[in-house]
């Protein structure tokens, strides 16, 4: 038997990995406090719970068209108009088995060999693994800290060659919680017209917003990038919806076509009931959202503080998400019991051995330098989780 190259060379989610990690050693009790969750620890809201039953009771539980039943395409046009100030008719719009299924339908449909797809790092994991399924080229583009993990349109064009065919961009964020401001995405456009580049706009964030930040949606800055521009975002960070798997996407009816096209020869649609329940939370869920931000926002602050209370870690700001990014490299070259730490995932090994906290090593969002904490966790949690944290850094020695 072989196995294909693209699948031997590709490297599972290891957000996904580490998550499991922590669950299985809960599972055998131990008392691990997980800063690892890329969802929600808050639960859907009980009127999409029911809007779900419903649907199940009223028997939408048959086969739908590929792209979503029009109602919800409808509500996904409403969303799109009155939170990013974008206009798109249901033809446009494609819903899938969540963010993630879109984007790799997009990478798929816009995408061959010989490709090359610009990708700014730190980047959401998947990214580039989907980029090179399609046999295209991901070229990362590094970010620091101190430019708050963002980039210009000038630094871009320097990694723009003649087979630059797209550019993914997610803001705000997963893991820095940056958001790219409204005329950072103003001369971003103007690059991406210029060189007829597409862009893929990650925007599954895009109500997680904090300071009074507000994301913009690319497509919004003028017609031309919104003719090149997909829309990417969903229900499972917005509405604590992960495991519905909804995710949806609009953009030029050639892009969504095929999209739709692929999507038929895979798993078809979107589960049934899903997209029922989804139709209620885009239409009654923003009270349930905002309480859930509040949390957040609470918990963001906190975590900043004491994170930058620490000696030898940094942090900048997150706006958005419930992500931060802080950078530990300092402490790469100390040793706990014999045992040199010498990058993010021996830091982060040794924080889940030792301190019995499970967080993300930067290396798998493209700089190892940091490590991912999700706040997603509960008040209590975060500030024990925290307290290992910093005993944990005062074991290492030089
Ligand atoms: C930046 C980003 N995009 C997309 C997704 C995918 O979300 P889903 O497939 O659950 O809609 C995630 C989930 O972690 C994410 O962080």
């Amino acid at each position: 038997m072989k196995i294909a190259k693209k699948i031997v060379n590709m490297k599972p989610s290891p957000t996904i990995g580490i998550s499991s990690l922590a669950q299985e050693m809960k599972r055998k009790g131990v008392d691990v406090i997980s800063f690892a969750a890329g969802q929600p620890d808050f639960n859907t809201p009980e009127n999409v719970k029911e809007a779900g039953i419903q649907a199940i009771r009223d028997n939408h539980t048959k086969y739908t068209p590929a792209s979503g039943i029009p109602e919800l395409k409808e509500a996904v046009c409403r969303k799109f108009k009155k939170d990013n100030n974008l206009e798109y008719s249901p033809d446009q719009v494609i819903v899938s088995a969540g963010a993630k299924q879109s984007i790799y339908l997009a990478t798929q449909v816009l995408l061959e060999e010989g490709d090359e797809a610009i990708i700014i790092a730190p980047y959401w994991v998947s990214y580039p693994d989907q980029v090179e399924l399609t046999g295209a080229k991901p070229v990362i583009i590094d970010t620091t800290i101190e430019d708050d993990f963002k980039i210009s349109a000038a630094e871009i064009e320097k990694y723009i060659t003649d087979k630059t065919q797209v550019l993914i961009l997610n803001s705000p964020s997963n893991p820095t919680g940056s958001i790219f401001s409204e005329s950072e995405l103003e001369e971003i456009t103007e690059l991406c017209v210029r060189n007829n580049i597409f862009v893929i706009s990650d925007e599954i964030y895009d109500r997680l917003t904090y300071d009074n930040e507000n994301a913009t949606s690319i497509a919004s800055i003028n017609d031309q990038i919104k003719n090149l521009t997909l829309t990417v975002n969903g229900a499972s960070k917005t509405f604590a919806m992960t495991g519905w798997r909804v995710g949806y996407a609009a953009g030029p009816k050639e892009v969504v076509g095929g999209m739709t096209k692929l999507q038929s020869q895979l798993d078809t649609h979107c589960v049934s009931i899903s997209q029922h329940a989804t139709i209620e939370a885009l239409e009654h869920g923003e009270e349930a959202a905002k309480k859930m931000v509040e949390a957040f926002d609470e918990r963001r602050k906190y975590v900043v503080k004491r994170l930058n209370n620490i000696e030898g870690v940094k942090t900048n700001i997150p706006k958005g998400a419930f992500y931060i990014f802080p950078q530990v490299s300092t402490h790469y070259g100390k040793k706990f019991n014999g045992t040199i730490i010498n990058d993010s995932v021996s830091f982060c090994k040794f924080m889940l051995e030792e301190m019995k906290i499970a967080l993300v090593p930067g290396s798998a969002f493209g700089d190892d330098k940091c490590l991912r904490l999700s706040y997603a966790a509960s008040m209590q949690n975060i500030e024990e989780g925290l307290n290992r944290f910093e005993n944990g850094l005062k074991k290492l020695k030089d």
